[in-house]
């Protein structure tokens, strides 16, 4: 690595949040949360019909334990008060709106207020900032802008970090490194598998992304493993630092990696409280035990959410770079996207690590479900690097399925096919194609 970032902030650089004690950090929850409770009982009738159900009130807490006497939220809550049943201001107070796009159904909407938008900007500087950015700097916003949190979230945090902010979008791939060769920006903000999709561009133009002005990335909205976080620096020569959100939550920014430890995303706690509970039971299981990651809003007004279930499946560690706030392991999977495979649990994640272990595989890829009789069945569509042979194809096939069944413990069949054949998506990549019958 020629780019020497990786050093932590100057302490002065750190907001007063990131400086708090785990004691001080505490106390600023429990009255966040109390006020927090309140104002979705008092406000929004969803909450007060759910507590009342669950038998409990705001004033049932008094410490963080007692948060998991609440009931918890999901995305059917959300849907079931389509569009705006869940906003605890009035709509006149509302300064944006988002909404995720949603497979099926209803989209889910989100409201902010203006000091919303202001605490979703100050976490995004904050982001920003641990992933090696610095005021002055140039960001190149590649996440998708509009009703996605990604573009208008990234934007509005740079802006805050007093960055100069090209909003490009996503899409018109070609424009894009265009954009990057002309401006020169050092920080790109895009999820991982766009980022892989620039990179083809980059050679297809015979340019080398090493030389770019590039040397940090801030890549989330889908999960990314090791595996292709060094793929990705490599290729860049780039920091490439892991941003975790929701909708839902806030936006990007819910947590972030340090550039300097990339040893998972810091939950920014002082305004989303985590909990990690048991999927099956509902339990919160204690710090470090795996589970599905659940938030609590802390300071946001305009929709407070009480315990929302992410899916998103993780564990609680201690804070490293950043003692104040705890961090989460960097996600492997949703349980949405979980497998079931003759009974053995797959995450698209898994796969990738195993595909970016072989030679002349390219890191696009798609898993086919389909079914045979009675058992699913499970292709591996990838792709193979520019100028691969028929007789390397066939002994990457091979391997890759050595791997799987090795490393996984199920059966796959691999399907090698010409680079870019895959279907690339401008925002968040489709891994998994369930042709299976309903
Ligand atoms: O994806 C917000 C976002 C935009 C985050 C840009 C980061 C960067 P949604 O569309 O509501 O919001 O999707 C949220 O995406 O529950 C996770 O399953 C997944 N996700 C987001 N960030 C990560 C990440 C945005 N860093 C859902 N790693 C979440 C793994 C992620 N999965």
């Amino acid at each position: 690595m020629t780019t020497r970032l990786g050093d932590p902030p100057a302490p002065d650089l750190l907001d007063a949040a990131e400086r708090l004690s785990a004691p001080q950090m505490r106390a600023l929850q429990r009255e966040r949360l109390a006020w927090t409770l309140a104002h979705a009982y008092e406000n929004v009738p969803h909450y007060r019909r759910a507590f009342d159900a669950a038998g409990v009130t705001p004033l049932d807490f008094r410490d963080l334990p007692d948060l998991a006497k609440f009931p918890f939220t999901t995305k059917a809550d959300l849907r079931a008060n389509y569009p705006f049943g869940m906003f605890a201001v009035p709509r006149e107070k509302v300064a944006r709106i988002h909404a995720s796009s949603g497979t099926t159904g209803k989209p889910t909407v989100v409201g902010y207020t203006q000091k919303d938008i202001e605490t979703w900007s100050s976490v995004v500087a904050r982001s920003i900032r641990a992933s090696g950015g610095r005021a002055g700097m140039m960001v190149h916003v590649a996440y998708g802008y509009g009703l996605f949190t990604g573009g208008l979230g990234a934007h509005y945090g740079a802006e805050a970090m007093g960055c100069t902010v090209i909003p490009v979008s996503g899409g018109m791939t070609e424009r894009q490194v265009q954009l990057i060769e002309d401006f020169r920006p050092e920080i790109i903000m895009v999820t991982p598998s766009y980022m892989l999709a620039l990179l083809d561009e980059f050679r297809r133009r015979g340019v080398d992304p090493r030389k770019s002005s590039l040397k940090i990335g801030i890549f989330g909205a889908e999960p990314w493993t090791e595996a292709m976080r060094a793929q990705i620096e490599e290729a860049f020569d780039i920091h490439a630092v892991d941003i975790y959100g929701l909708s839902e939550v806030m936006g990007p920014g819910v947590a972030n990696e340090c550039v300097e430890t990339k040893d998972g995303p810091h939950i920014w706690e002082d305004h989303f409280f985590p909990e990690v509970i048991d999927p099956e039971t509902g339990a919160p299981v204690p710090d470090g035990e795996p589970g599905e990651l659940v938030f609590t809003s802390l300071t946001k007004e305009a929709m407070p959410i009480i315990r929302y279930r992410t899916r998103d499946l993780t564990r609680l560690l201690p804070g490293t770079a950043r003692p104040a706030f705890r961090r989460m392991q960097k996600i492997t999977g949703r349980s949405d996207d979980m497998i079931i495979l003759r009974g053995v649990n797959v995450f698209p994640s898994q796969v990738e690590e195993q595909i970016l272990r072989v030679p002349h595989l390219a890191p696009h890829y798609q898993l086919v479900l389909t079914r045979e009789g009675p058992l699913d069945a499970m292709t591996i569509a990838v792709e193979c690097e520019p100028g691969t042979d028929e007789d390397e194809r066939i002994t990457a096939a091979q391997q890759l399925a050595h791997h799987v069944k090795e490393m996984i413990g199920v059966t796959a069949a691999v399907d090698v096919r010409d680079p870019g054949a895959i279907e690339r998506s401008l925002g968040k990549a489709r891994r998994v194609v369930d042709r299976r019958p309903k």
